[in-house]
């Protein structure tokens, strides 16, 4: 996409966090910003930084989990804005943290619903839509440095973000060729709402049963015990309008990988090397090869092939 000038962008879980950087970025550049939200109260406190810069910029009051509803919010926005050309998957919870074998049943779905159900929502809503408009589209959607590579007491978190990578990378295959571009995110730490927004957001029928650990109590002289003091790390985390830049940035160069965190790529080359170390080091069988790739893109896709461009270590995000 040469420009996101005019353009219409519906971003999920835009009121807060990062999708409301990304939301906030996308409007300096020019786009007509649809801010989808499960929570009224945020998108209450997000709308007014648009107004008053006279941004246009709707509140959709949106739960992605559920697919009917999401086509009423695409037919609203199309309503106020005409056709929309980016989708940001980026709506996100955390749950069901510890150890994996204790999370429960209600912890997965919670998590599924949202992270994963409600991207596939987006894209089944949103894809026949830029598709039949033929107009340059994109879609980016959110998953984590979560999403490659396994972060100890993460696992569910894992789970759902390395399914939006597979989701995300197939995508970009089946659009190739169209107007309609694909780009995953891979956000490192970010300053976010994210636990309080999970605990409003988690429905009571997926609340677990046992209660949440007690607040540790305060020693005599109100100090909280050590394990529990949280060092404050919002000077150090990245500020979600410089991610929201990095995430324009992708969008217009087609990026389909959108790193933020340069912190990662060690860990991401460690796991990278082990698969493929791992794997046998055995005569090639041709035939075998043969009918594989007759199958489509299962051993080799072209996707991989520098639609990326290598960071610009220079560049300088507006915020
Ligand atoms: N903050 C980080 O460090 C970080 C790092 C990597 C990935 N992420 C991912 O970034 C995305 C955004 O999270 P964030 O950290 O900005 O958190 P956040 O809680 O500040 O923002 C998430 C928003 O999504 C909304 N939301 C949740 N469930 C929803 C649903 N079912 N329907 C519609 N909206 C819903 C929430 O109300 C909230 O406003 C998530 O996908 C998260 O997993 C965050």
């Amino acid at each position: 996409m040469e420009n996101v000038q005019g353009k219409v962008a519906f971003v999920t879980g835009g009121a807060s966090g990062i999708g409301l950087g990304i939301s906030k970025a996308l409007a300096k550049h020019g786009a007509k910003l649809a801010i989808a939200d499960a929570r009224q109260s945020a998108i209450d406190e997000a709308l007014p930084w648009f107004k008053e810069r006279g941004y246009p910029a709707v509140g959709v009051l949106l739960n992605v989990t559920d697919r009917d509803a999401y086509a009423v919010a695409a037919d609203e926005v199309e309503k106020a804005f005409g056709n929309i050309h980016i989708l940001v998957n980026n709506a996100g919870v955390a749950a069901g943290g510890g150890p994996i074998w204790e999370a429960t049943v209600k912890d997965w779905e919670f998590m599924v619903q949202v992270n994963i159900i409600g991207v596939s929502n987006g894209v089944s809503t949103l894809v026949p839509r830029m598709l039949a408009h033929g107009e340059p589209s994109h879609v980016v959607s959110t998953s984590s440095t979560g999403g490659l590579f396994g972060v100890n007491g993460s696992a569910l978190y894992c789970a759902c973000k390395f399914a939006v990578s597979g989701l995300m990378e197939t995508l970009a295959g089946e659009l190739e060729g169209t107007n309609v571009g694909v780009s995953v995110l891979y956000p490192g730490p970010t300053n976010s709402n994210l636990g309080f927004s999970s605990s409003q957001v988690r429905p009571a029928e997926l609340q677990n049963a046992s209660a949440p650990p007690p607040p540790p109590t305060p020693s005599s002289d109100g100090t909280v015990p050590a394990p529990y003091v949280m060092r404050d790390y919002t000077k150090i985390f990245m500020n979600p309008e410089e991610l929201g830049e990095r995430v324009v940035r992708g969008i217009l160069r087609g990026d389909l990988f959108i790193h933020t965190h340069p912190e990662f790529k060690a860990g991401l080359q460690l796991r990278s090397d082990a698969i493929v170390r791992a794997i046998p080091d055995e005569p090639y069988n041709e035939e075998r090869a043969k009918v594989v790739a007759s199958f489509g893109t299962l051993i080799y896709n072209p996707v991989y092939e520098g639609v990326t461009t290598p960071g610009l270590p220079d560049w300088e995000p507006i915020v």
